[in-house]
């Protein structure tokens, strides 16, 4: 039986002034301690893509949480994944993007030869903040001669307007203003 959206939701544990004063973190692991709502987070994710018609070749994952559900994503688009990773993780040859995110600096890369011009791209990652790593995938994307059709977060943090920083529409199942 798929689990509701709001019983997703409930699993999400807010800390407050974790990982800095001021910050309220929202940890998305208890979803996973609940194998019948990972799995419906996984079906909520792909029928949305199916009611929009989101034709995609390559899933796009984001270093680290991306990888959560990524390959997952992937394989029952019966797309390819491929990951982007921290700097320094990935052989050459790769692309390198400097992005600022909610609490500092850090550089993105992606492998060159991965996805191919025109490719359709859908990024992952768990949670959309200010939008910085998310930009910063695009522009590795875009490097590679791809298009990014889709952004997709479990968790979004309107107040922060991170989604306005995209250049494709974005799908979160979960809000937090
Ligand atoms: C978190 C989160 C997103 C990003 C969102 O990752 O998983 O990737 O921050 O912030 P932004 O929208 O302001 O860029 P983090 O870099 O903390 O690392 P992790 O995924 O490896 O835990
Ligand atoms: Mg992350």
């Amino acid at each position: 039986m798929t689990l509701t959206l709001a019983e997703i939701k409930n699993k999400i544990r807010p800390t407050a002034d974790f990982p800095k004063k001021g910050i309220l973190f929202q940890d998305i692991f208890p979803i996973f301690e609940d194998p019948k709502a990972t799995e419906s987070l996984v079906e909520h994710i792909i029928n949305h893509l199916k009611e929009t018609g989101t034709k995609v070749d390559v899933v796009v994952g984001l270093d680290s949480r991306g990888f959560l559900l990524g390959p997952w994503l992937a394989n029952k688009l019966s797309a390819a994944f491929v990951p982007v990773r921290k700097a320094g993780k990935l052989p050459p040859p790769c692309h390198k993007v400097g992005y600022t995110k909610e609490y500092g600096t850090d550089y993105f890369e992606i492998s060159q030869t991965a996805i191919k011009p025109g490719q359709n791209v859908l990024v992952f990652d768990d949670l959309i903040a200010t939008g910085g790593s998310a930009k910063a995938a695009g522009e590795l994307i875009q490097l590679c001669g791809g298009k990014t059709v889709k952004y997709v977060f479990f968790v979004e943090l309107t107040f922060l307007k991170g989604k306005d920083a995209l250049d494709a529409p974005t799908f979160s199942l979960f809000q937090y203003d």
